[in-house]
């Protein structure tokens, strides 16, 4: 019988192709999500169950329905600039939800957690590349609410014996590539992120991407980050729960390609992925953007001998234009 994984947030970006990899690896998909910003036209693997997080009955309505062998939690909000201005929304949802969740997963005996956290945890960097060890000191709500579901992690583990991993990714991008017709991709609203911007704004008659600070001491002035696919954060997550599975005790994990692009040499790979221009306007500085943010995922390289099949910038953004111009043709219908 297949072994079923609870995928909470699954019609979202990244769980939606997380979802696609466990259907694939064999897995028994069930997804739970209540839409708030995720798609319902993602729900393309396994089956759904439609609720909130804050809805304790919900939760063990799902819990209890199956045998459920793990969890991966990737519902939260998103948008960081957003959790400086409403810090209540991103705690209640991101940290008090989360708390429910896992008094549902004790209370039910399940064993498996693992989370969708962030490189928000670690703030400004002391030293690059980070790794797991670096320091943690969130700079705004949503990166602090992460780090304390991370510690109440470590709390239930202790308390109740949750075997749990925690996933730290650098920036997702990309889309399940077009020859899968898989039909996800990434999809937010505001979109805040930069491949798909930087897209739009190569796609639609007179757009135009704005870029936050020219002067920042990198090699060209705008801000340095790491780009991981998306199918390649799907594969670690596989990889994460059946280490778990295994009996390796929980430890946490950073998923990035240990490599940086400015925002500058982003634009330059849209243009020749792309063949088109890309109109950049030039702001200042946003408050709380690190100047650089690198990660080593050599730990998840060793031990869950995750390997990123997409370590190619080009290749990432080419799967995120694929589709791009896929939303954007049945957007403009
Ligand atoms: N996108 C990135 O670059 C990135 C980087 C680091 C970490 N993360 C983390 O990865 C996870 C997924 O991000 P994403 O980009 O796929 O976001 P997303 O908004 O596309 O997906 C989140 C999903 O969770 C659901 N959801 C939210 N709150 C819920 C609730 N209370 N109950 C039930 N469902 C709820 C939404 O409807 C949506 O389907 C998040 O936890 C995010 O913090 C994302």
């Amino acid at each position: 019988m297949k072994k079923c994984v609870l995928v909470v947030g699954g019609a979202g970006y990244i769980g939606s192709h997380a979802a696609m990899a466990l259907d694939a690896a064999g897995y028994d998909v069930l997804v739970f999500d209540n839409l708030s910003t995720g798609h319902a036209e993602f729900l393309r693997f396994g089956r759904f169950v439609e609720g909130d997080l804050a809805d304790r009955a919900a939760l063990d309505r799902v819990l209890t329905g199956g045998d459920i062998h793990a969890v991966m939690h990737f519902a939260a909000f998103i948008n960081v600039g957003e959790s400086t201005s409403d810090p209540g929304k991103y705690y209640r949802n991101n940290l008090a939800s989360t708390l429910n969740l896992l008094e549902a997963v004790r209370d039910h005996g399940v064993d498996n957690f693992i989370f969708s956290s962030t490189c928000a945890t670690y703030g400004t960097p002391l030293s690059l590349p980070l790794r797991e060890d670096h320091p943690q000191n969130p700079i705004n709500p949503y990166g602090r609410a992460k780090l304390a579901v991370e510690w109440m992690l470590r709390d239930f583990a202790s308390a109740y014996g949750l075997r749990y991993c925690i996933m730290r990714y650098f920036n997702a991008a990309g889309a399940a590539p077009a020859s899968l017709d898989a039909r996800i991709g990434e999809r937010h609203d505001p979109e805040t992120h930069l491949i798909p911007l930087l897209l739009r704004a190569a796609l639609r008659p007179g757009g135009e991407a704005e870029i936050f600070g020219t002067d920042y001491a990198t090699r060209d002035g705008t801000c340095i980050r790491d780009y991981i696919h998306v199918c390649d954060l799907a594969d670690a997550h596989v990889l994460a729960m059946e280490r778990l599975a295994a009996g390796e005790p929980g430890t946490a994990f950073n998923l990035g390609n240990g490599r940086g692009f400015s925002v500058l040499e982003l634009v330059g790979c849209v243009r020749e992925v792309t063949g088109l221009p890309v109109r950049v306007r030039h702001s200042p500085r946003r408050p709380g953007d690190a100047e650089a943010l690198i990660g080593d995922a050599s730990r998840a390289v060793s031990e869950l001998g995750w390997k990123p099949k997409f370590a190619d910038l080009k290749a990432i953004v080419r799967s995120a234009y694929d589709w791009e111009k896929q939303l954007q043709s049945r957007t403009s219908t």
